[in-house]
């Protein structure tokens, strides 16, 4: 198929373009490059600089004839967006409606969207499934649920299909280590236990220490990036064959806490990681990871490397490349 990966030069971005030529899918880049990089792209990808804000730019994006896009240019920091919602509006929103937009002008009739389990706020249950109400609890989450409604009217109104892909915590980097670039200013965890790893920060905070989880710390997901990336392979070809939508929550269906993070990274880096014990971060859940079920059985979703050992040794393999952020050794 010839696809169009909108955001294919940033972190996740860049592992499903590798996965969609991999899969032998024909692909074109649409990135603006404000978290993406240059260094992200395939030299079998063709690349377009445009900005999802621009309906001009993505209207002669999609002029070029696609039979399926996955749309991945999005902010995605959740602090950020309560701090500064107009930002999250207008990208994720209005951007996201000027790619439908164009896409059902221009023919393109399947669309794979990053979704996230910021969808459904703090659980009422785990392991969390796609009957779990949605309650977002950021406006993060709530521009991610409601692009999941649009993509519901798009499909009934114009024939465009859809596969909602619910990430729950993306980590990790491609094994084979084609993939090297760091996301500027991480937020999450793993990125920042790596940056503590190099010396880059002097320690970790861990948020919390009084959950009622096994050793007082949070639980998550953590799913690899080249596992999710090969779901949007698999769900792209779904929907198109089958001309049916989809959503599906992607994790690894482990749940692993805070600190056996930190302790598996201090064992596979060999370094002390300082980590000290803060208070709470507001609005974490104690707990959240997903059942994956719908998505084995629907897109044959068989991930691979989301252990623990391969998340953390295929983020210090990219890390031990770098002297100090954004500059290799
Ligand atoms: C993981 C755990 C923190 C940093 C976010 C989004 C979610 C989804 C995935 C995109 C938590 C703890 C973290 C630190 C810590 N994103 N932590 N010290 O919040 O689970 O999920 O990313 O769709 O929508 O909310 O991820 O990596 O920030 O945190 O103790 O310096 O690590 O409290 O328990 P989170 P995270």
């Amino acid at each position: 198929m010839k696809v169009l990966v909108l955001g294919g030069a940033g972190y996740i971005g860049s592992h499903v373009v590798k996965a969609m030529l991999g899969a032998g899918h024909s692909v074109t880049v649409f990135d603006n490059l404000s978290s993406g990089q240059l260094g992200n792209l395939f030299p079998g990808a063709d690349f377009i600089a445009g900005d999802i804000r621009h309906s001009s730019d993505v209207e002669a994006a999609f002029a070029r004839g696609f039979d399926g896009c996955v749309h991945l240019a999005a902010y995605k920091a959740v602090g950020e967006s309560m701090a500064q919602p107009e930002k999250y509006s207008v990208n994720n929103i209005t951007g996201t409606l000027n790619m439908l937009n164009a896409a059902g002008t221009h023919g393109c009739k399947n669309v794979v969207f990053s979704s996230s389990a910021a969808v459904f706020g703090s659980p009422q249950y785990v392991p969390i499934d796609e009957k779990h109400p949605t309650n977002p609890e950021s406006y993060y989450g709530f521009t991610k649920l409601e692009i999941e409604r649009f993509l519901a009217w798009y499909d009934q109104i114009k024939g465009i299909k859809y596969a909602a892909l619910r990430y729950f915590n993306a980590a990790g980097y491609s094994v084979d280590g084609s993939i090297t670039g760091l996301e500027r200013n991480p937020q999450n965890l793993l990125p920042i236990v790596m940056e503590v790893a190099s010396g880059w920060r002097k320690e970790l905070q861990i948020f919390g220490r009084d959950y009622n989880t096994r050793d007082g710390t949070c639980v998550r997901d953590y799913v690899h990036v080249s596992d999710l990336a090969e779901a949007h392979v698999n769900a792209l070809e779904y929907i198109a064959s089958r001309g049916e939508s989809l959503t599906v929550n992607l994790g690894s269906e482990t749940g692993v806490t805070v600190t056996e993070m930190v302790e598996a990274a201090r064992r596979i880096t060999g370094k002390d990681i300082p980590a000290a014990y803060v208070g709470r971060r507001s609005g974490d859940a104690s707990a959240l990871f997903a059942t994956s079920e719908l998505a084995r059985k629907t897109i044959r979703w068989n991930p691979k490397h989301s252990d623990v050992d391969t998340l953390i040794a295929s983020t210090w393999a990219v890390y031990q490349k770098y002297s100090a952020p954004g500059v290799k050794k």
